[in-house]
């Protein structure tokens, strides 16, 4: 209403309490979190501790009473999807659902086939996509990318609008967002560790798996875009050493 930031925060918390409002009303609807698994007990355990652990899909949604606010709870998708759709949502979530903001989840396929079948979805009844190719963001399609408007969109629910860590989801990562803003821990990183980050997720690089991967999603040149956003927003440059000739 008076700022643009006070105003897209205020969004934020709103879709927030929307989502919170909705799970809670769909766990209120009684057997739904009791609906038939559709793996051995024993699956649903290892799929349960791949979320828990391994994967970024609790970053941003809930499972059992803990994880991110950004999406819908995964408990009940079952009860609100087909198995078609779920599948196809792992697989391209962009093909599916353009514009949803959920980066295609980068899996084996042995982790991907468990996941899918825990969460009552069946690979077979999506439809087909090539493997491995980016398939832009609903930002993306500019020829000059705007850093400022996919971190926006993609990274500020958690890492906060100005970068401070201090996101609408940031309370409910197990290991807070990195807080872009801090010109002193930014300063050690290098513009090619930033960007494998972006592209491969917290866990390629022993961080956090809450921490997406977007390489899936985001062209190269958007997520060369991103890390300048995050120059910006530390006002630092990377280490000496990481400079190809000193620049
Ligand atoms: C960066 C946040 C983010 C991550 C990480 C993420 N998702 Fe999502 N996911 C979303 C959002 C947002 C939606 C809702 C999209 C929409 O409907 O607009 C969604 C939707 C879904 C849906 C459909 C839910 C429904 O009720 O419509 C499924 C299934 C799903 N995600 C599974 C996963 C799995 C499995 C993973 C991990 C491999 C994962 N997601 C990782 C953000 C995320
Ligand atoms: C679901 C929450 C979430 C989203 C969305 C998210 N991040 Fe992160 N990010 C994290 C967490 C948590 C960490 C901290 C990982 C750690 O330190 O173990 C992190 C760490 C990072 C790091 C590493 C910083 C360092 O100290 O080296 C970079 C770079 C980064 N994120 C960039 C991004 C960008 C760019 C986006 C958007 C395209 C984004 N993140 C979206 C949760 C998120």
């Amino acid at each position: 209403m008076r700022r643009a930031g006070g105003g897209s925060a205020v969004a934020a918390r709103l879709v927030v309490v929307a989502l919170l409002a909705w799970g809670q009303a769909a766990g209120a609807q009684g057997p739904a979190s009791s609906s038939p698994p559709s793996v051995s007990p024993f699956a649903a355990r290892t799929a349960e501790q791949l979320l828990r652990e391994k994967l970024s899909c609790l970053g941003c949604h809930r499972l059992q009473g803990s994880g991110g606010v950004l999406a819908p709870a995964l408990d009940d998708v079952r009860t609100r999807r087909d198995a078609g759709y779920i599948a196809a949502m792992v697989l391209d979530p962009q093909r599916v659902k353009p514009g949803a903001l959920m980066p295609r989840p980068r899996l084996l396929a042995s982790e991907r086939a468990l996941v899918i079948r825990y969460l009552g979805g069946e690979e077979r009844l999506a439809p087909q996509v090539p493997a491995g190719v980016p398939v832009g963001s609903p930002a993306g399609s500019a020829a000059a990318p705007d850093g400022a408007a996919l971190y926006r969109q993609w990274c500020a629910g958690c890492h906060g609008a100005q970068g401070g860590g201090d996101g609408p989801n940031a309370k409910a990562l197990p290991v807070a967002p990195a807080r872009h803003n801090d010109g002193a821990k930014m300063s050690q990183r290098s513009d090619d560790a930033l960007y494998d980050t972006i592209d491969g997720g917290g866990a390629i690089m022993n961080r956090s798996p809450r921490m997406p991967a977007f390489g899936g999603t985001l062209t190269p040149p958007e997520i060369q875009a991103l890390v300048r956003h995050i120059r910006a927003l530390c006002r630092c440059a990377p280490p000496g050493w990481s400079r190809d000739g000193g620049r």
